[in-house]
Order: structure tokens, then C-alpha cells, then sequence
């Protein structure tokens, strides 16, 4: 097998890597191909993968490239892990839509449209090319925001493209952990949008065992998302949501303190990163221990300020412990290529899975996998406040792929201005502005 990474110049490919080695079964991946447009990042990564290889006798061979269509031709799997813009577009979407008062998320509310609007035209130009160059590829998006960016490549790729993100397994297994529950053998009722859902349930033998739980003051304040939305709110749910709905149910707070940080999430990784990849560019330097330093960093420090906010304290042990987002990928790719029937959360289209949403809408729910691809189960409807949430933010999301199909600049404003987090047209007018002007990416923008 043929594994492709598009932004394979980043600081998260070793952990796929990583992955891979350990995986020794017939059908594995043997081949990688890193593609990216920066040469410098690519042999930073290179030398990580390459420390990493050591000692490994059926190591995947490295190939890096920064020729897109070499990259593609001959995949048969393709990863798309892009950022446009780099981490100082992210520092910038949060610095503007903090000066407005509203929250600058990479994948939230203003941030999170501005960072959309402009890697949706270039997620649009990939998905064409694969379907031109390895139209019998599988294309798993980790690109950011996941959910809006799968639906975009979706238009072009159907069912061959999935996205995923760990947070929704990462909670599985929290919420598993403190039930001294088997996370591989619970079902865990989880249905959203990217970084938009809850896990209303955990079923062990068709027993719901989530009221137990709810009902256990201790053990809700024994892990993050329960630090973070506090018992009490968890029990007026009645679930637990996705950590991402904490920009969301505790909006305030959160801008807040993202305004009094020193530094956003964007602009301290712009800085830790810059630091990383000088590192790299000097000979001698020690590659897989200085990348394992710098993610040590990087975990420990992941929503910092939303813990600060909620007086949630620093990151438990067994939180910091990487292992969801390769995790994921690798099972994914591994019912896919041998057949390995298994379920997994994964971002799809609706089909008919939430009645409020059409079929063509990326969500993100359980799925059976197998080599036929991602399907996704039934689920219970949704309360009518997750209806709320989830139709706004979709209608969001529809405003934003518009606006990169027809370069409508009212359209954007109008995407902004939908969105449950900005409060004002006027504010929603002024962005796309600000956005505008600061972005290359979003030339294409016109009256
Ligand atoms: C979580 C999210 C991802 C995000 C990652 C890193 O795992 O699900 O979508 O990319 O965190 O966040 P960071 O702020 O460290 O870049
Ligand atoms: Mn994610």
C-alpha cells in the first residue's frame, strides 16, 4: 500500500509515522510519500521519520516531493493534513476577530470561517486532482476545518473522501476510563458536527451506563471535559459535549481569556514551531528528540486558556498521552484496505442519519467501516437546542462553500454574520474586511 501525506512538511506526520511502524500485518503500508510545497519542512520531517525508522526492519520507505501530481499518481491512500495560510494565518484569524470582540478559533466561529474561506478553494483544487490522478484513491481529511473541508471535497470525491478528528474518540475514551469501562467494546452514542457534538450515551451490553456517570459528582470532575463544563451544566444536558462546545456554552469566558493570554493558541505555535523548524535546519541537531520535546510542549499546553477559564487546572496525566488522531487514521485505513470491519467516528455525509440535516451534509457519527468505505448508523434525534447549534453552524458552513464557489464577498459577510458566535452584521461586514485585507488566500473575495 501506497500512503500519500499532502502537508507532509508538518509537525504532526511523525505521529502518523509512528503509527505505521508499529504495524506489522499483511497490507500494511510500505511506501510514504510526503508532499509539500516547502522543501525545508520536508527534510525537517524527513530526518524525524528517518530517526524514527531506526532499528525498524520493515520501516515504510520515505519519499518526499514537492511535486503535487507526482505525489498523487500511484496513492492508494491520501492524507490530507494542509494549512493554508500557515500558523501565522491562524495567529492573524484570531488577532481580528479578537480586536472585534468575538472568538478567534482556529476551528470556531469567526476564526474558523476565515480559515475556511480560504482553504476551501485549495482542499477543491486537491480533491479535482485526485480524482484525475488516483480516482481509485482513498483521501482521509485531517484538514482543518475538518468538517466544512470534507463536505467541500465531497462534492468532488463522494464517499472516497472521510474526515476525522480525535476529539470525539478522545472523549469516547475518557468518558469510558472513568466508567472502568472497555472503550473498544462500549458503543459510544456520539452525533454532531466536527467539533459541534455530544456524547449523549455509553452503551456496555445494550445497557446505558452514562446516568451513572452523571449521577457521580467525583467522577465528573475526574476528567477534562468534566473540569471544563462542570458537573452541574453536564447534568442540566444530560451529555457530554464535545470540548469545543466549551466557545460555545461558556462563549464569554473563553474570549476573555483568549484576549488576556499573552499570546493565542495561533500565535504561541507560529512561535514554537518557527523554533522547531530552525532547529532542524542545523546540522547535528538530534531530530526525533527535538520534535518529542516540542510535542510534549505542544500537548501539555492544548486549550490552555479554556482550562484557565473554567478553573480546570493543568492536563492529567492520561490526557496528555498522544495517540487519538494516528490512531484513528491507521484504523481507518486498516478496515479499509484488509476488510477489517470495525466502527469508528468519523465525518461523513448525513445520508439519512440526522433528520434535520440533508443527505449531502458532512457530520460526524459513528460509522461502520469496512472495505466498501464509511457508513454512517442511525442515531436518536437530537434535542432541539443541538438542532439549534448544529443547522446554524451547517448553514454557516453552506454560506462559506458558496462563497468560495462564487467569490461573493456578500456571501461571506453573510457567512459570518449566521454564525451563533457573532452578534452583529455590522461586525460580520467589518471581518470580512479585516480578513480580506490580511490574506492573500482570500483574494478571490469580490464585490
Ligand atoms: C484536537 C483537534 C484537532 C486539532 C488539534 C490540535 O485534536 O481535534 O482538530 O488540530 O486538537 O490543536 P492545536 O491547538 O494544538 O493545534
Ligand atoms: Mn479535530
Amino acid at each position: 500500500m501506497r500512503l500519500t501525506i499532502l502537508g507532509g512538511g508538518g509537525f504532526r506526520v511523525p505521529l502518523v509515522y509512528g503509527a505505521l511502524l508499529g504495524d506489522h500485518a499483511e497490507g500494511r503500508v510500505t511506501r510514504v510519500t510526503l508532499y509539500d510545497p516547502d522543501g525545508a519542512r520536508l527534510s525537517a520531517v524527513a530526518r524525524v521519520l528517518a530517526d524514527q525508522a531506526e532499528g525498524v526492519p520493515d520501516a515504510p520507505a520515505v519519499t518526499v516531493t514537492r511535486d503535487l501530481d507526482e505525489a498523487l499518481r500511484g496513492a492508494d491512500f491520501v492524507f490530507s493534513a494542509i494549512r493554508v495560510g500557515g500558523l501565522a494565518g491562524r495567529a492573524a484569524d484570531e488577532r481580528i476577530a479578537l480586536a472585534e470582540g468575538v472568538l478567534g478559533q482556529e476551528t470556531v466561529g469567526a476564526g474558523g470561517i476565515a480559515y475556511g474561506l480560504r482553504t476551501v478553494p485549495v482542499a477543491t483544487a486537491v480533491a479535482r486532482k485526485v480524482a484525475a490522478l488516483a480516482p481509485d484513491a482513498w483521501v482521509i481529511n485531517f484538514t482543518n476545518p475538518a468538517g466544512l473541508v470534507t463536505e467541500a471535497m465531497s462534492r468532488i470525491l463522494g464517499d472516497r473522501v472521510v474526515g476525522i478528528c480525535d476529539s470525539p474518540v478522545g472523549l469516547g475514551r475518557r468518558v469510558a476510563r472513568v466508567l472502568g469501562a472497555d472503550p473498544d467494546e462500549a458503543w459510544i452514542d456520539y452525533v454532531g458536527l466536527n467539533h459541534l457534538g455530544w456524547l449523549r450515551g455509553l452503551r456496555i451490553g445494550g445497557r446505558d451506563e452514562l446516568p451513572r456517570l452523571l449521577a457521580d459528582e467525583e467522577a465528573l470532575g475526574s476528567f477534562e471535559e468534566g473540569r471544563l463544563f462542570g458537573p452541574e451544566w453536564l447534568r442540566s444536558l444530560g451529555a457530554v459535549p464535545n470540548e469545543y462546545l466549551h466557545y460555545y456554552y461558556f462563549n464569554r469566558e473563553a474570549v476573555r481569556a483568549y484576549r488576556s493570554a499573552g499570546r493565542t493558541r495561533g500565535a504561541y505555535l507560529r512561535d514554537q514551531q518557527g523554533s522547531f523548524y530552525e532547529e532542524m535546519a542545523r546540522p547535528g541537531t538530534a531530530a526525533l528528540a527535538a520534535w518529542r520535546r516540542t510535542l510534549a510542549d505542544r500537548e501539555a499546553t492544548y486549550m490552555a486558556a479554556n482550562r484557565e477559564a473554567a478553573g480546570a487546572g493543568e492536563r492529567a496525566e492520561e490526557d496528555l498521552e498522544p495517540g487519538g488522531y494516528e490512531k484513528v487514521a491507521l484504523a481507518l485505513m486498516r478496515a479499509i484496505a484488509r476488510d477489517e470491519r470495525t466502527t469508528l467516528i468519523l465525518d461523513v455525509r448525513n445520508g439519512s442519519t440526522l433528520s434535520v440535516l440533508d443527505a449531502d451534509a458532512v457530520v460526524e457519527v459513528p460509522c461502520l467501516v469496512d472495505a466498501n468505505g464509511a457508513r454512517p448508523v442511525a442515531a436518536a434525534p437530537l434535542p432541539y437546542h443541538a438542532v439549534g447549534l448544529v443547522t446554524a453552524v451547517k448553514a454557516v458552513e453552506r454560506e462559506v462553500l458558496a462563497a468560495a464557489e462564487s467569490g461573493s464577498r456578500e456571501t461571506a459577510v453573510k457567512a459570518f454574520a449566521l454564525h451563533p458566535l457573532v452578534d452583529s452584521v455590522t461586525v460580520a461586514r467589518r471581518l470580512v474586511e479585516a480578513y480580506a485585507a490580511e490574506h492573500p488566500g482570500l483574494a478571490y473575495l469580490r464585490n
